[in-house]
């Protein structure tokens, strides 16, 4: 699949003011600053239409684009951002969580994970906390290139025995990188492939 049109619809802070779920959805998620905006703007060939920062915290709202005007792309606000206040991780962690849940069509959530690090045990809860809510999602490696290939190798190779000591089987894994838009025709053949069941 290309992506031929993309637009921005809106903005919402509650999941109840997101567009009629009428479409099937793709949502980004991760933690602040492992590259949710970036990635949605090169699987889209489009620079700016996701707002991208090198400062942590940039995306605040649930942000609803119209893509080939018969899916919708939501770049979500990452989670475990250190600087914000308690009273406003508690507000982000309550949107996220009410969007993730009562988002009826949802069709999957791709969780992103930076390549250079090892795992991080709020990714893994993040993740066991989708398991149980039944919310179908994928692995995103995001910044392949900034890892040299065994470097990369290693780094996905330990990731994937950690998932294993979580799961019986591992999800669907992707590598991306923005820069080199690695993992682009991968990603968006996994969303054709959605939309079509
Ligand atoms: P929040 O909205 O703050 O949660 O961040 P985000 O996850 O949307 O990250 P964003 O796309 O804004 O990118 C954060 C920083 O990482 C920016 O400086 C990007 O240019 C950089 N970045 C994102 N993806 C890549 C990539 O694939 N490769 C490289 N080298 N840099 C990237
Ligand atoms: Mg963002």
């Amino acid at each position: 699949m290309r992506i031929t049109e993309a637009s921005f619809l809106t903005s919402s802070a509650n999941p109840k003011d997101c567009p009629a779920p009428n479409k099937p959805e793709y949502a980004f998620i991760g933690r602040s600053n492992v590259g949710k905006s970036s990635l949605l703007n090169m699987l889209c060939n489009r620079r700016k239409l996701a707002k991208i920062s090198g400062t942590p915290g940039k995306t605040r709202l649930i942000n609803h684009f119209l893509i080939n005007n018969s899916w919708y792309m939501v770049d979500l606000p990452g989670y475990g951002y250190a600087k914000l206040s308690k009273s406003e991780r508690e507000k982000f962690k309550k949107m996220i969580e009410g969007y993730l849940t009562e988002r009826t069509n949802l069709s999957n959530l791709f969780v992103l994970v930076d390549s250079r690090h090892a795992p991080i045990q709020a990714d893994l809860d993040f993740m066991q906390n989708m398991g149980v809510k039944g919310v179908p999602f994928a692995v995103v490696f995001t910044k392949t290139d900034k890892l040299k290939p065994a470097q990369l190798e290693e780094n996905t190779a330990k990731y994937k025995e950690r998932l294993l000591e979580d799961w019986e089987e591992l999800p669907p894994i992707f590598l991306t990188s923005s820069t080199t838009r690695q993992g682009q025709d991968e990603l968006l053949s996994y969303i054709e492939k959605i939309n079509k069941n």
